[in-house]
């Protein structure tokens, strides 16, 4: 009899915390805009950190930072990871600061504490549940290896490399022209010639 008794009072309290957590996830919402709690954050943290095999964890990068390497890493981040994460990895981007869990800041310890392995491992695998995407395939990648080179440089990244950058940062065709008409026009003698133009939305 006491253990029935036992089993049930488990079997309640299970139920009451299930409908708890139900009722505050659904009072909290579904919303983006919100930052992940610090219980959420840990548990998603300590999930990655040891779904990420030991031997990965150690790899070692085959590249070195040469300038050549650097600049191709730059040029490859500013066309796939600028959209989320900024030419200059500080996450602020519309998209970035939009995401549940939002982009991080790469410049600040929690990234570049992670091992050259781990960091390769994120990039090429992506990272579930999160807007982070998976870039590589099957097989080992060399671009994701020169990524991380990048991503070790980013807190020392100057202003010259940023603007050569934003070469390489997506634009639709229709950007492309505008900025290209934005150029004559001030390249322009008697720009009072021009018509003016409709300005483009931002969203
Ligand atoms: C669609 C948006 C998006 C794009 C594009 C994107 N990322 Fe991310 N990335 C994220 C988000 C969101 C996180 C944070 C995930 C988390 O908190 O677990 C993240 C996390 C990371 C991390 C882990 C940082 C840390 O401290 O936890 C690395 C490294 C990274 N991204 C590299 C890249 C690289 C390199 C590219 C381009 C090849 C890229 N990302 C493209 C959204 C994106």
């Amino acid at each position: 009899m006491r253990k029935r008794t036992l089993l049930l009072s488990i079997v309640v309290a299970g139920i009451a915390g299930a409908a708890a957590f139900g009722w505050v996830t659904i009072r909290r919402g579904f919303s983006a805009r919100d930052n992940p709690s610090a219980m959420e954050a840990y548990v998603a943290k300590t999930a990655r950190k040891l779904s990420i095999p030991a031997s990965e964890r150690e790899a070692k990068n085959p590249f070195a930072p040469t300038t050549e390497v650097l600049r191709e890493a730059r040029a490859h981040f500013a066309d796939h990871c600028a959209i989320c994460h900024g030419n200059d990895g500080s996450g602020k981007t519309e998209i970035g600061q939009n995401l549940y869990p939002k982009a991080p800041d790469m410049r600040q310890s929690e990234t570049q504490s992670l091992t050259d392995g781990q960091l390769y491992y994120i990039i090429h695998n992506g990272i579930r549940l999160t807007g982070m995407p998976a870039w590589g395939g099957p097989d080992k990648d060399n671009d994701s290896w020169r990524l991380v080179l990048f991503i070790r440089h980013l807190p020392q990244m100057n202003t010259q490399e940023m603007k050569e950058m934003e070469q390489f940062n997506p634009k639709s065709p229709a950007e492309r022209s505008e900025e290209q008409e934005e150029e004559q026009f001030l390249n322009e003698d008697q720009p009072s010639n021009h018509a003016v133009k409709p300005s483009r939305q931002k969203h």
